[in-house]
């Protein structure tokens, strides 16, 4: 029995038992970040194989003299997600906007975040926004009437898949409005040894990212799952062109979550993330289908990630 009707245990019960009741058991992504699983996200961004956070800093170095002189002065930056350390800064001290609004549900880490960048950057309006991002919000008063600019790197967008992935990119144009412009991180396709290589790393953090949702589960909605009967496995989907995350059963297991009873066979899993890729092509599609134009594409030499700035055009009569 859940001890409180706290919303976002609600929500993570009802996600859990429907995903496992599922003919293709699969839980939503949001809730590997617990605190432990920021912790070790944060860990995977820093393994010599995950390969896009250093690269897409590298871009963010080379092209924000460019970003900077496209995006209007005293604009606000709304950022999808809390921030990261490193990447926040490097376009905030370029562009000098009025404002920075921080967009996450995880108020603790949102709120540390937004004032150590406050403490950074005293002349910026910094307002964190707690809500999920994914539904409908508003924004803080005050930014209405500033030129607006959307934030959204790291390739959290493969997080989604296609169908998703639109209606998100819908709802930033929805919320931010004609004239808003994003400035948007993918990951590329590659040979599928680096796409796997850094997704089950020799170190096994991103193993230990992934199973500890099982433990998650455990702790918070009551159940007693034997964590040591699932391992860690990324697969390539190349028709669909992304890494699925699986935890997969080393034997037949039953167990319990919140009084609800669950099993899986031997080599059957539970589906737990998606990280599509998107060539240079389906990434500008997949910007236009959400009704972003793409204006300016960077990428690393090697081509292993992309940073893409589009602007929301205002509707036209299409021939
Ligand atoms: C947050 N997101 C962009 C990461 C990715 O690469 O898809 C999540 C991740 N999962 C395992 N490693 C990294």
């Amino acid at each position: 029995m859940l001890k409180t009707l706290d919303p976002q245990l609600v929500a993570f019960r009802d996600d859990v038992l429907s995903g496992l009741a599922a003919p293709i058991p699969a839980i939503p992504a949001r809730w590997l970040y617990d605190h432990r699983g920021s912790e070790l996200f944060d860990e995977i961004t820093r393994l010599p194989s995950y390969y896009p956070t250093r690269t897409e800093t590298a871009i963010f170095h080379e092209i924000m003299p460019e970003v900077a002189a496209r995006v209007p002065k005293g604009a606000v930056v709304v950022e999808f997600g809390a921030g990261s350390q490193t990447k926040t800064p490097i376009l905030i001290e370029a562009i000098s906007p009025a404002a920075y609004v921080p967009v996450d549900i995880s108020g603790d880490y949102l709120e540390q975040s937004a004032r150590d960048l406050q403490e950074r950057f005293p002349k910026i309006e910094v307002i964190p926004v707690v809500a999920d991002f994914t539904k409908p919000f508003t924004l803080p008063g005050g930014v209405e009437h500033l030129p607006k600019l959307g934030f959204f790197p790291g390739s959290t967008i493969g997080n989604f898949v296609p169908w998703s992935g639109t209606d998100l990119l819908r709802h930033f144009r929805n919320l931010l409005g004609v004239g808003a412009q994003l400035l948007i991180g993918m990951d590329r396709v590659k040979p599928v040894d680096r796409l796997i290589a850094a997704y089950d790393d020799p170190e096994g953090v991103t193993a230990q990212f992934t199973l500890n949702l099982l433990t998650r589960i455990n702790r918070e909605l009551d159940g007693d799952i034997p964590v040591e009967a699932f391992r860690h496995e990324a697969r390539w989907n190349d028709i669909l062109s992304r890494i699925e995350i699986h935890l997969v059963a080393t034997r037949d297991v039953s167990f319990t979550i919140s009084d609800r009873s669950f099993s899986l066979s031997k080599g059957s899993s539970i589906h737990a993330e998606n990280s599509h890729k998107y060539g240079q092509r389906g990434g500008r599609v997949l910007l236009l289908a959400g009704g972003w134009t793409p204006l300016v594409e960077w990428t690393d030499p090697a081509g292993d990630f992309a940073e893409i700035l589009s602007v929301a055009e205002p509707e036209r009569f299409a021939p």
